[in-house]
Parts: C-alpha cells; sequence; structure tokens
C-alpha cells in the first residue's frame, strides 16, 4: 500500500514523539497542505466536523476558524499528539466549541447526532483496516455528508508518481466503502499532496 508510512509519525511517544509533533506543526508543507485540505472541504459555520488522527493539530485550527457556530471533533490514538494539539487549539476548546478525544480510529465514541463532514491528513495510512473503518465513518455521516483522505507520501524517494498512486488507492478505498460523487485534487508540493473526496449517499441513493 502506497499510502502506508513507519515511524514516529504513526503514533508520536515520548520524548521523540514530542520532536515529531513539533517538526509536523512547523514544517511548511504540513502547514500549507492541512490548509488546503480544509479549504477543500468547503465547511460551513453551522458544521459539525471530524478530524481522525489531527497531530499537532493544524486543520483543527484551520477548521475551527470555519466552523464558528457548529462543532468540531478530532481523535488521535497517540497522546503527545492530544496534548499538544489542545494546547494550540486551547481557545477552541475552552469556548466548547472544539473536542480533542484520545482513542483510535477502531475505537469511534458515539455522537448524538450525524456529522456533515470528515477528515483525515496523513493518518489513514496508519490506521488497522482502512476498508472496515471508513464504511464505519460512512455511518457517522449524514446523507449527503462529505470526507475527504489525503496523503503526501513521506517515505524516501517518493515522487508525483508515487502521489498518483495513492490518490488512485484513496480513489478507490472511498468508492469500495461506499461512498458517492468521488473526486481527486493534488497540491503541487514537493512531494505533492493527493486528496480523495467523496459523499454520502442521500436517502434514495444507492
Ligand atoms: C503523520 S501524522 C499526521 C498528523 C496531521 N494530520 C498532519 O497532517 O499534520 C499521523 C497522525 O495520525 C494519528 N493516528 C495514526 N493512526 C491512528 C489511529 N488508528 N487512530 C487515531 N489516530 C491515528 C497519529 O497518532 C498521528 O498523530
Amino acid at each position: 500500500m502506497i499510502i502506508r508510512a513507519v515511524g514516529q509519525f504513526g503514533r508520536p511517544h515520548g520524548t521523540a514523539g514530542r520532536v515529531a509533533g513539533w517538526v509536523m506543526a512547523h514544517r511548511g508543507s504540513n502547514r500549507q497542505r492541512n490548509l488546503w485540505v480544509v479549504s477543500l472541504l468547503d465547511v460551513q459555520p453551522a458544521d459539525r466536523v471530524l478530524e481522525i488522527g489531527f497531530g499537532p493539530g493544524l486543520a483543527i485550527a484551520e477548521l475551527a476558524r470555519h466552523v464558528t457556530d457548529g462543532h468540531i471533533y478530532g481523535i488521535d490514538h497517540s497522546e503527545v499528539m492530544v496534548r499538544q494539539a489542545s494546547k494550540h487549539n486551547a481557545t477552541a476548546i475552552r469556548a466548547r466549541r472544539v473536542e480533542l478525544l484520545h482513542t483510535s480510529v477502531d475505537r469511534l465514541p458515539r455522537f448524538d447526532e450525524p456529522l456533515d463532514a470528515i477528515v483525515a491528513v496523513n493518518s489513514i495510512g496508519f490506521w488497522p483496516n482502512p476498508p472496515d473503518q471508513l464504511t464505519q465513518l460512512r455511518g457517522l455521516l449524514r446523507p449527503g455528508g462529505r470526507i475527504a483522505l489525503a496523503s503526501q507520501p513521506r517515505c524516501p524517494g517518493a515522487t508525483a508518481d508515487t502521489t498518483a498512486r495513492a490518490s488512485q488507492e484513496l480513489h478507490d478505498l472511498l468508492t469500495q466503502a461506499g461512498f458517492i460523487q468521488p473526486r481527486t485534487e493534488t497540491l503541487h508540493l514537493s512531494p505533492p499532496v493527493a486528496c480523495a473526496l467523496a459523499t454520502n449517499p442521500g436517502d434514495g441513493q444507492p
């Protein structure tokens, strides 16, 4: 699987994990890709949004700029990342607009109402069983709800071809999990970032 990755970035822990979090928070390409993915998701002020694997919380902060009247949830299975992202988003958490939970995508929390959008940036490559987890995630979305999965391959020697293959993989995973209207976008960094977007079928749709 092209989008699979390894190392501290999969579950940052201890001192090295804190350093990995700092790198993710400050690397220019990380910031750019997180802002770009949030822009593609086209969130509305009253949306209820979930991010899986928020790391140091860059996309959560960008979501909070747009979602002023809704709610943003995030889950990450790294305690170190929950601490860093909570610090980074302290104001929105205090205002009860953002809620960051320490859990894994294969132990999803219950949500009292359906979600409008779900996003994951450089995270799906670490999930235990992406097809199963995407099906579960689709069940959390309202009909017509959106999902965005992004990947910037970080394996040594990654090129535009690596990104193109990751893009196709993400697209196929979404359609196999029952999402419709898939499309892919590319942000031309080095290496490029792929983002696959799709929609949960509405009532009466297949
Ligand atoms: C490479 S980092 C990306 C962080 C952030 N999305 C970004 O782009 O800056 C991957 C993140 O996904 C989290 N993660 C990996 N597998 C996960 C899982 N099964 N459940 C929840 N979070 C997970 C990791 O702990 C880490 O914070």
